[in-house]
Order: structure tokens, then sequence, then C-alpha cells
């Protein structure tokens, strides 16, 4: 899977071979859960522990979600939202079918124009809603919340409950006490996996399922990545391997990460990663800034800089090997637009050597690369996928020696805008930001 012999121009193994001590104590401190943070790595093993009758209850709900419904609406944001839009992006068909259930996300942003439009859009459908929030307070999915529910009321009236489906943690927060007391069906996000990790929860599991996809295969995958991560030696761990060539390349001056793929249905896998990345070691002034690419259309406008400007970044390239779909370029008599020496291609063909051209001119520019291979885009791979840069990110963050389970920094625009907004409690603050404006 990890190829990093495009990183080897730029480091020496023996940078590698430094890290290797740190990198399997990160590794043993994470699954014996003594590590930095250890009241927040229930994920390291959750796909192991997640029983038979769990997964029924999620499949059972989809089932009665499907036949109720044209439209599942999932609220949440961050670590609640993000991966379950990868997964859906990743593995549903770019075109919906005729029939089946739409799924839509809101509570993701405050846009008041996609909010209003997405009430309009509900007016004439039957929706069910799935409103995900860990903490239950999280301002844009409550707002969300107050209105779809408000919604909700209106078109089914007294019977509105049988429609709300909440991802919650158990006995806390203002979402679990309304879950109770208006008998929602709950399901649990342990206490101890905050948001970004929480993809192989109900968090993401329930909207999955929603979508046909096979949650099994998702959990096989996972406890799959699980067995190889936690065992394999350190010049075999593909874990162990790429956290460290990422702090290498740390060490020696880079401070973007950039992960770089060829299949666009990788966009919202892609914004996850950054999350996970960006709110995991951004923190007393380190890390490296997490962005994506999508290549050879972003070529057309990053490639440039990527190519010759700052030498602060490298590469990490997420290769599908067999496309779900492939097809040939038509012969024309004429050659009027002198193509016909690609016509022994097929377009993943063409796709892949765009890959491999650019690879190599990238390095001789100057930028590392490391290659991730992916056999194909499925539930397995999904789920190995993410447990691979989840585990990565556990590892690397204690390479950086910062706790990867916080994320004290967004605390600081929310009260600031709380403050703004005049929320009771913060009247100090509101007067302070009055005088600044
Ligand atoms: O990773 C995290 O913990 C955060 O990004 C949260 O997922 C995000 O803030 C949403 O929080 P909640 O699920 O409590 O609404």
């Amino acid at each position: 899977m990890l190829n990093y012999q495009q990183v080897l121009p730029f480091i020496k193994k023996t940078d590698l071979e430094a890290l290797e001590p740190q990198a399997l104590k990160a590794k043993e401190d994470l699954l014996h859960k003594t590590c930095l943070g250890n009241d927040f790595v229930g994920w390291v093993d959750y796909p192991n522990r997640l029983s038979e009758a769990d997964l029924k209850a999620i499949v059972a709900a989809s089932q009665t979600i499907q036949n109720q419904s044209q439209v599942l609406l999932v609220i949440g944001i961050g670590g609640s939202y993000l991966g379950a839009k990868s997964a859906l992006s990743m593995l549903r068909a770019y075109f919906k079918k005729t029939g089946g259930l739409e799924i839509l996300f809101v509570g993701n942003t405050l846009s008041s124009t996609y909010t209003k439009a997405v009430l309009q859009y509900l007016q004439h459908k039957d929706f069910s809603i799935n409103v995900i929030s860990k903490s239950g307070t999280t301002t844009e999915p409550a707002i969300a919340f107050r209105l779809f529910r408000g919604l909700l009321k209106e078109k089914y009236g007294s019977r509105f409950n049988e429609r709300i489906y909440c991802t919650t943690t158990i006995g806390k927060g203002v979402l679990y006490s309304e879950a109770i007391n208006n008998n929602y069906q709950i399901f649990a996000i342990p206490e101890d996996i905050g948001g970004r990790y929480s993809v192989l929860t109900p968090v993401g599991l329930l909207p999955m399922a929603c979508s046909n996809i096979d949650i099994y295969q998702v959990i096989n995958g996972a406890s799959q990545a699980i067995f190889n991560f936690s065992q394999k030696p350190f010049w075999e761990n593909q874990v162990l391997l790429y956290a460290s060539l990422r702090k290498a390349l740390y060490d020696q001056g880079k401070r973007i990460e950039m992960l770089v793929y060829y299949e666009p249905k990788l966009h919202y896998f892609g914004e996850w990663y950054k999350q996970l990345f960006g709110e995991s070691e951004g923190k007393n002034h380190l890390g490296l800034f997490p962005v994506t690419a999508n290549y050879s259309t972003d070529l057309h406008s990053l490639g440039q800089y990527v190519q010759d400007g700052h030498r602060h970044l490298f590469e990490t390239v997420l290769n599908i090997n067999k496309p779900e779909e492939d097809l040939t370029i038509p012969l024309d008599q004429l050659d009027f637009d002198q193509l016909n020496y690609l016509t022994k291609y097929s377009l993943h063909q063409i796709n892949h050597q765009a890959l491999v051209g650019t690879t190599m001119a990238h390095v001789d520019g100057g930028v590392p690369n490391i290659l991730i291979n992916v056999p194909e885009l499925s539930p397995y791979y999904y789920a190995y996928l993410v447990y691979f840069f989840m585990l990565s990110c556990g590892i690397s963050a204690a390479l950086l020696g910062v706790n990867p389970y916080d994320q004290p920094g967004v605390e600081a625009y929310k009260r600031n805008m709380f403050a703004l907004l005049g929320k009771p409690g913060l009247e100090k603050l509101t007067e302070e930001l009055k005088k600044k404006r």
C-alpha cells in the first residue's frame, strides 16, 4: 500500500531509523491506551468491540428510514459530518439512480441561503432526521435541528418523533434530554471517542447503512487494519512508516502536506483528512498544514505553485488501482484532434500516466512524494484507509509531542461569536469586543 521511494531523494534512511524507537513506543502507548489524551482513544479497538446487536440495530433503523422517507437529513458538523459525507461521496454512484433514499446534510454551515433552500426542498418530501452531535450543544447543528424539527412537526404532527434518530453521548447534553423526552431512537457515541475519530461508530455507520453501504464490510476492513497495523514490525508497518516519513519531512522544514487524489469521489475524504490532521496536530505552533488537491483538475490551477513555488510542501498521493468504471477513446478516421495515438489506452490508463508523470515532475522540482496505493473504492477499503489515517495521526502527533485529542483553539472563535450575539454570561467580553471593532 505505501511506497516511499520518491521520498528517499530527500531524506536519509538513517532519519527513519532514528524515529523507529519513538514510533514503536507511540504505537504501544496508543494500543495500550497510556498515551497523551488517553481518555479519548476508544476508537483504537472500537470496530472489534462493536457487537452483532449494535450492527443489527443500525441496519434495522436504516430500513425503517428507507421505508418511511424519500430523504434522510443528516444534521452535524466537523467530525459529526465529514466522516459520513466522505463515505457516501466515495462509495455512492455519482448520480443517484431513480428511487432510493436521498441523503442531504445540514447543520454544517450557518449559510441562510443553503439552509432555507433545504427547508423549501423538504416541504414536499417525506423526510427523516439523523441528528448527530457528541456534545449535543454545538451551535450550527443545534440551529438546524430546531428549524428542521419544526418542519417535521408541521408535516407530521404528534408523530414527528418517529422520524428523528439521534446519535449522541448517552446521559449528557440537551440533545440527549430532548431525545429521552420525545422518545427518539438513540444511537450512542462512546464517551472515549472524539468527533474526528468517530466515523466507524454509529456517527458514520447509520448514514452509510441508509445508503445501502455494507457496514459489515466496513467493520471487516477496519478490523483487518487493526490487526495489520498493530502487529507488523516497523519496516513493514505502513502506519509507522507514514508517520515517521511525515516527521522526517517536517524536521527538514516541510510545513504543508498535500493529500492528492486523481478521483473526484475522494473530495470529501480529503475534507475528512484535513479535519483529522488539522485539529489533531495543529497546536502549540506546531504541525503540518493539511491541504488537498484533485489532480489532474488542480494541475491547471495549483500545479504551477507545486512545481515551482516555495519548497515547503510534500505530497501524499492516493492512487486507486482499479476504477469502478473505465472507457476507451474512440478512433477518428480523420484524427481531427490528433488524439488517435491515445486509442490504445483506456481513460483510466491515461489518468494513471498523468499520476506517474506528475510525480516525476514534482520530485524533480523538489517535492517529496509518498504514494498510497488503494486496490479499489469499496466499503472494506474505505474503512481500512480511515483506520490507517487515524492511527497514523495518533502516532504522528505523539512524534510531534502534541495531544491529538483536544482542540482548544476551536473555542476562540466561538466565544467571540457568542459574545457578539449577546449570549448571557459573556457581557464583559461583549463590551471588550465592541470597543475593538
Ligand atoms: O473532532 C471534533 O471533536 C470536532 O470537530 C467535533 O466533531 C465538532 O465540533 C462537532 O461536535 P459535536 O459532535 O459535539 O457537535
